[in-house]
């Protein structure tokens, strides 16, 4: 800036010093999800982070699954049959002088396109593997998402508390499946089954864990000089000062920007079970993570985060709590800063959006959200216009590039099972479409009593039925039709396309998209070669095509 005067109005200092604190704000936040293949443990970390952030006591108090765990996502039987979680929970807490935003991912991977959502919202993933298994399937595809959409990745191995490969073979495969070049943040001293603690790579320095009763509270740390460990420890000492030799020499020292342009990430070892490494994780969260920054629009241009205030839809869960069978919508804020009582627009509508009804919502409970910031998410009630990808804005207009839809794989036909109730077959349908919870498909020659649902995974089948029967009455019958392969096509490719077998035309009711539905790829390879110039696109891949 220059040195000139310049004299200010009273609005436009109370912009300038609004837009200081916005940027001050934006700065402390840290917004992340974990990603991992089931039973890695994410579960157990999400609880962990609480835990020594000291938003909880006791780990039991967030997630459900068994035992001692026992609260998010109770609102869905389903849930609870299956161990499954399909509800995503949104954490924040405060941490040394950040702001954490954890956005919970669903762990089974029918619901990926759920997952793929919430990470339009973060600005960082951890990427969580178990020390015995290393990467696994639905770690690698969650990883692609991450890389497609640029979000920089910390790796934790976790389990180091029972036995498992070695953190070198570890390393050795992350690079070398996924070609993210390791930067260990921590080191383990004792191969997995025998952790005797860490060391801080950058500085040396060996820390003990204490024990706690299954990882209930917090295990406490110690730090011991090198000499007492080594004489203690002499084998899993000297093996660990080889290691970081190694280490040293091949330069795998933390670089900034190879981590923030993703082709590099931060290693830390722990067990989350045992709150081990897990302070440290949340160190490296802070230290380490980016802090939100200008998101692009939807024609390329970066709505900077002083701009006045802007939010992302990301999911919208209706059900949530069974004393409120609301629908509540949540939003990444983008810009500005977000105040409860603000009349936004609703980019797709160019409608208002009152947002008296502003919630936090941790595990089950919900708190009212009086403002937010920049990777904050705020939860708004009465969201029934509202689906995810749709854009918020205050004065400023901006509207952020659309959420990809993945490509079905799995289709049915739903028709209600009782005629009596076809009121609330096609209201329940309708919402669980804007809800996103499924893709419905129609056509003329089908007409509205029978759509077709196209899933990614079928266990969204079984979502759709439970909450048919039991939100809306209507109890369905599903018929499977047997399609595997999705493209899209255009007016002209839906004429040409009339009358072949094997394949059928369908029009997406959430955006009008003309898909194609073929038996399986050889079909759409005999189709495409026998028109010529016909439009046949693919979707993003959703489950099993990688
Ligand atoms: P997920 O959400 O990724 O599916 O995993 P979750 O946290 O539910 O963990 C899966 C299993 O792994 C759980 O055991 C959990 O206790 C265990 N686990 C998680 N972190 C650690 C760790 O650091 N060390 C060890 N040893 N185990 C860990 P479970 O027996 O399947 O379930 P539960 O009965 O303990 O709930």
């Amino acid at each position: 800036m220059s040195g000139a005067v310049v004299e200010k109005s009273a609005g436009e200092s109370a912009r300038v010093s609004g837009d200081a604190r916005i940027a001050v704000e934006a700065g402390r936040r840290r917004t992340f999800a974990v990603i991992s293949h089931p039973d890695a443990g994410k579960s157990t970390l999400t609880e962990a982070l609480a835990l020594y952030a000291e938003v909880i006591d006791e780990a039991g108090a967030v997630h459900g699954k068994s035992g001692r765990r026992g609260v998010t996502s109770d609102w869905m039987e389903m849930e609870r049959k299956r161990g499954i979680s399909v509800t995503s929970a949104v954490l924040q807490f405060a941490y040394r002088d950040c702001v954490i935003n954890l956005l919970d991912t669903p762990g089974h991977g029918d619901f990926s396109e759920d997952t793929y959502r919430v990470l339009a919202a973060v600005d960082a993933a951890v990427m969580l593997l178990d020390a015995a298994k290393g990467l696994e399937p639905q770690t690698l595809k969650l990883f692609d998402v991450c890389r497609t959409r640029g979000i920089p990745v910390l790796t934790f191995v976790n389990k180091w508390d029972r036995p498992g490969r070695e953190a070198l073979e570890l390393l050795d495969e992350v690079e070398q499946t996924i070609g993210l070049r390791p930067m260990p943040v921590t080191w383990p001293v004792g191969v997995a089954g025998e952790l005797r603690g860490l060391v801080e790579v950058a500085t040396g320095e060996f820390r003990r864990y204490s024990r706690t009763a299954g990882g209930a509270t917090r295990a406490t740390t110690e730090l011991v000089p090198a000499e007492v460990i080594a004489a203690e420890e002499p084998q899993y000492w000297a093996a660990a000062q080889d290691e970081l030799a190694l280490l040293e020499e091949i330069g795998a020292g933390f670089d900034e920007k190879d981590f923030l342009t993703g082709t590099a990430t931060p290693v830390l070892f722990g067990a989350a079970l045992n709150g081990v490494g897990v302070a440290r994780l949340l160190d490296a969260l802070v230290e380490l993570a980016p802090a939100p920054e200008a998101r692009d629009d939807a024609e390329g241009n970066p709505r900077p985060l002083e701009a006045s205030t802007s939010g992302l839809v990301f999911k919208v869960q209706a059900g949530m709590d069974r004393a409120h069978r609301d629908r509540m919508a949540f939003v990444r804020i983008c810009s500005g800063r977000f105040e409860r009582g603000m009349v936004l627009t609703h980019a797709a509508t160019g409608r208002p959006f009152a947002t008296k009804y502003a919630q936090a919502v941790f595990g089950q409970q919900r708190t009212t959200v009086e403002e937010a910031f920049p990777g904050d998410i705020v939860g708004l009630v009465n969201a029934g216009a509202l689906r995810p990808g749709d854009t918020l804005y205050s004065t400023e207009p901006v509207q952020f590039p659309a959420i990809p839809s993945f490509a079905p794989e799995h289709f049915a036909v739903v028709r209600g099972a009782d005629a009596g109730t076809y009121k609330q077959f096609r209201r329940g349908i309708e919402q669980l479409d804007s809800e996103g919870v499924i893709q419905v498909l129609s056509s003329d020659l089908r007409g509205d009593q029978a759509p077709v649902l196209a899933a990614v995974g079928p266990l969204q089948f079984e979502v759709v039925t439970a909450r048919l029967e039991s939100e809306f009455r209507a109890p369905v019958t599903l018929e499977t039709l047997s399609y595997s392969v999705t493209r899209r096509t255009d007016a002209a490719g839906a004429e040409l396309l009339k009358g072949q077998s094997e394949v059928e035309v369908l029009t997406r009711r959430a955006d009008g998209a003309v898909l194609a539905l073929f038996s399986n790829k050889w079909r759409l390879e005999t189709i495409r070669r026998k028109f010529d110039g016909l439009v046949l696109d693919a979707l993003p891949a959703g489950s099993s095509e990688r």
